[in-house]
């Protein structure tokens, strides 16, 4: 989340146990004069990321499976925060001009990463309009800024959340009640969560001039599950209840 809003883009894991780099990318690392320096012996990983960004190299990531402690992993927490946030720090301050002026958001596809918001549909009620699910975002992901035209139930079960525009923590156990009318952005905690939203009506994704840009009702997530269990070749639940 830190790479995402310094640097305006959205990568994973910037401490990735495997890199593949380019030529000309791997001729820009050996030209930089980190390598016999403290960044160059900790944190490379960080670095080596941070350094593809800052040049604003084309980047894809990929998902080889859960990732394996370092053998020469910090021993304890303090450590790899020292670590993690000098090699930030030096890299910001080393950097200032880039990172400070406005650059378009640095794309990175992921190829077999766990979307950021997945839900899961327990209830898709078309007489009435009510619906609900158990909504999973990742660490760091976010549900866009929207509109409530009716009322929702939130019961967080795992993990936490928060809105962007105010200042309390959604945390397991909690019920949170989301009035109409309500505009807000759920920002997911760093360990992710799983809640379960009681929905009814449509929520309007708005902009931040407040223009309607998009929109989520019981009937287009209809679809779109029916439309997820036709391409596994499954059958649907009967969740119009
Ligand atoms: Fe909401």
């Amino acid at each position: 989340m830190r790479l995402h809003l310094i640097h305006g883009c959205a990568v994973r894991e910037p401490y990735p146990s495997d890199f593949g780099f380019s030529g000309t990318l791997g001729t820009h690392l050996l030209s930089q004069d980190i390598w016999t320096q403290e960044q160059g012996r900790h944190g490379t990983e960080l670095w080596l990321t941070l350094s593809a960004i800052l040049g604003r190299f084309k980047m894809f990531q990929a998902f080889l499976g859960t990732k394996a402690r370092a053998e020469n992993a910090p021993a304890d927490l303090v450590s790899a925060m020292r670590e993690t946030a000098g090699t930030l720090f030096n890299s910001m301050d080393s950097h200032f001009s880039v990172w400070s002026s406005a650059h378009e958001p640095l794309n990175v596809p992921c190829l077999g990463c766990e979307p950021a918001v997945s839900l899961e549909p327990l209830r898709l009620n078309r007489k009435t309009g009510q619906w609900a699910n158990l909504t999973k975002v990742v660490g760091g992901g976010q549900i866009n800024r929207h509109y409530h035209v009716n009322g929702v139930v939130g019961f967080v079960l795992e993990g936490s959340w928060y809105y962007a525009e105010k200042d309390w923590v959604a945390r397991p156990g909690m019920m949170v009640w989301e009035p109409p009318g309500d505009v807000h952005t759920l920002m997911s905690g760093e360990e992710g969560t799983i809640t379960l939203f009681q929905l009814e009506g449509a929520l309007l994704y708005v902009d931040e001039e407040d223009n309607v840009v998009g929109f989520d009702d019981v009937l287009n997530h209809t679809r779109t599950y029916h439309d997820f269990c036709r391409s596994q070749s499954i059958e649907p639940l009967d969740l119009d209840y």
